[in-house]
């Protein structure tokens, strides 16, 4: 077996040769892992009735990924007990499919947001937005008083639409004809309440199989 041995030998002495070899091993690990998941249905199909954003929300979503919300927020309630305690039930893959860039994350110097939809009322999450100073005294959330102002850019809601049809998101074309109508005349403010009234609709009920 000396020409194995050689073999051995010379891989061990070519640290780049080692590289490349120990890269093409670890791969092989790595798509072991991944690649079933990219046929798994549950990974990949919607839950059912999880749809696409609605325009505002849509808008909403950009405007929260535009201020960096996620730097502080994740959106991922984790298969831990303390965790589905405190926020619901735990995050699935269906109900973000249609999160394109996905926000679930891992920074947490806010709480998850997963599942807030619903927690507050619309008017809280106004006045916590424009300084959440006045609703949570000890809060260190920044202040984001300029999306009372700023109004929703009615086109580029649309081209959004547009885009993400293109990529396979089941937006219909009369839902991209009115988005327009649909964000007229809203702030950005409107769109972002909108958006995180939104988050957690679709999830299972505590107790409820996934
Ligand atoms: C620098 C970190 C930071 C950033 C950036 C940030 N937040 Fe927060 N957020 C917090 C902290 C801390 C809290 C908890 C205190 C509070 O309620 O204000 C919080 C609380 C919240 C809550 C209430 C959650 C709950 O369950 O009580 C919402 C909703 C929220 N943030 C939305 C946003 C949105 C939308 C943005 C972007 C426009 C944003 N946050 C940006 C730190 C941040």
């Amino acid at each position: 077996m000396s020409g194995n041995h050689n073999a051995h030998e010379k891989v061990e002495k070519n640290i780049g040769l080692m590289a490349v070899l120990i890269a093409v091993v670890v791969s092989f690990g790595g798509l072991a892992e991944i690649v079933p998941l990219m046929y798994q249905a549950e990974a990949i199909e919607p839950l059912p009735g999880v749809e696409p954003y609605p325009a505002l929300e849509l808008a909403g979503r950009d405007v929260y990924v535009r201020e960096g919300c996620y730097n502080c927020h994740s959106q991922m309630v984790r298969t831990l007990r303390f965790e589905s305690e405190r926020y619901g039930h735990y995050s699935l893959a269906g109900e973000s499919v249609y999160d394109r860039p996905f926000q679930w994350g891992s920074k947490r110097t806010g709480p998850d947001l997963a599942r807030v939809g619903g927690r507050y009322s619309d008017d809280w999450h106004r006045v916590h937005l424009i300084n959440p100073r006045d609703v949570v005294p000890e809060s260190n959330m920044p202040a984001y008083p300029w999306l009372a102002t700023r109004t929703v850019d009615r086109d580029q809601v649309a081209h959004r639409m547009r885009a993400l049809q293109g990529i396979g998101d089941p937006y219909t074309d009369e839902d991209i004809a009115q988005a327009p109508e649909a964000v007229a005349g809203k702030t950005e403010l409107d769109a972002v309440v909108a958006y995180l009234q939104g988050l957690g609709r679709h999830a299972p009920q505590a107790g409820e199989a996934p």
